[in-house]
């Protein structure tokens, strides 16, 4: 297949990238390098040992996916977003301007260019403060800050569209906590910044360039105390995405699927698990909860197993494995 990948550079993205560029579809990556490097490019390129075409342009920009869509694709995956919950907090007109004029821009190309199926990056965080867990796709839908309401209203965007346009398919594929990296350790978590997510803070603090981790809040009602989420190995969720494609290419309409390997795991218990398999020790401090964060999550994965014939196979161990065998690669992310 020919696939369009908006986000392509970035971390999802370019594991995906690899997987795909693998099978022998042809890859192009159109990303605006607001939060990757092009050196993710020649990765890509260096672990597949295929050409991927990259063009650097962004989603809201009608040229470049009009460059983005020539000649032909039969697929976009579209990962390209701002994705910080903290910052969508204090920039929410960014997030919605970005993520939302992106996506409309996005559907609006598509059409033009007569391409019918996407793959859309969702998130777990469209289940805000579930009052249930596992959540299934059932499970009721919540806003609990402006990062999650764009992925709300993007989801509704894409379902609309699903509607008036019925021979249109998509996957919304929610994606829970993404962790580790390509066993190669070239391509992993290369944020721009400091990270905010716990598993690249955890290898800069046992990497020793920072001193130490904070734990958010350990007064939870969960066994220790402490946050749980379901980490999901980005291997496995970029092998979702090659499932994604061909359901996608055969099921006209939109269908949410959760992404998590169904088990969940404390800060505590990361942390405990990270010090054991790498033999690192990762000092930390409890410290008053973070605003927004929800006590557990986790995923019901029934469904991608029943439509997508995919379940996650790596574990925590690995995840954490992987995780710093990058970290101790590429001590500062990508090279600039
Ligand atoms: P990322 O920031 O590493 O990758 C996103 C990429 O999109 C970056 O390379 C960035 O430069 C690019 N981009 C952003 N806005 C763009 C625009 N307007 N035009 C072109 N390119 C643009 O993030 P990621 O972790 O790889 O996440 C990928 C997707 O998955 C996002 O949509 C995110 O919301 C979603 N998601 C991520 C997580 C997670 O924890 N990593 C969890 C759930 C969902
Ligand atoms: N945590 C810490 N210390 C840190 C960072 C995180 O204790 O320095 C804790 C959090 O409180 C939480 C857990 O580690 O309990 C995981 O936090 P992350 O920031 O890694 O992930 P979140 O679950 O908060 O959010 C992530 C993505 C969202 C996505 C969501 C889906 O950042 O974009 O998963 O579940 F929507």
């Amino acid at each position: 297949m020919r696939i369009l990948v908006c986000g392509g550079t970035g971390y999802i993205g370019s594991h995906t990238s690899v997987v795909l560029a693998q099978m022998g579809h042809e890859v192009r990556i159109l990303d605006n390098l607001s939060n990757s490097s092009p050196v993710v490019v020649e990765r890509i390129g260096l672990i597949s040992g295929r050409r991927v075409e990259f063009i650097k342009g962004d989603i809201r920009d009608r040229h470049s996916l009009a460059d983005g869509l020539a000649g032909g694709v039969d697929v976009v995956i579209h990962f390209a977003a701002l994705k910080s919950v903290a910052d969508s907090c204090a920039r929410p007109l960014e997030y919605f301007d970005n993520n939302i004029s992106g996506t409309i821009n996005l559907l609006q190309a598509m059409t033009a260019a007569g391409v019918r199926h996407l793959v859309f990056s969702s998130s777990a965080t469209v289940y805000g403060n579930a009052k249930q867990v596992p959540v299934t796709e059932e499970s009721p839908l919540q806003v609990v800050n402006p990062y999650g309401r764009t992925k709300l209203v993007m989801e509704d965007l894409i379902r609309d569209y699903c509607v008036s346009h019925p021979e249109f398919g998509a996957t919304l594929l929610r994606y829970f906590n993404p962790v580790g990296a390509h066993p190669s350790g070239q391509i992993g978590e290369g944020p721009i910044g400091t990270p905010g997510n716990l598993m690249p803070y955890l290898t800069l603090v046992a990497a020793g360039k920072r001193p130490f981790l904070q734990v958010f809040g350990n007064d939870y009602p969960t066994p220790d105390g402490t946050g749980v989420r379901d980490y999901i190995h980005v291997m496995d969720l970029a092998e979702a995405h090659v499932s994604a494609l061909s359901y996608v290419s055969r099921n006209p309409g939109a269908t949410p699927i959760n992404l998590g390997t169904g088990r969940g795991y404390s800060v505590l218990e990361l942390i405990q698990t990270f010090e054991r398999i790498c033999g690192v020790e990762v000092p930390y401090r409890i410290v008053e909860r973070r605003a927004g964060d929800v006590a557990a999550l986790w995923a019901d994965a029934t469904k991608a197993q029943e439509l997508l014939g995919w379940r996650a196979r790596f574990d925590l161990e690995k995840m954490c494995e992987d995780a710093w065998r990058w970290q101790v690669g590429n001590p500062d992310g990508y090279p600039t």
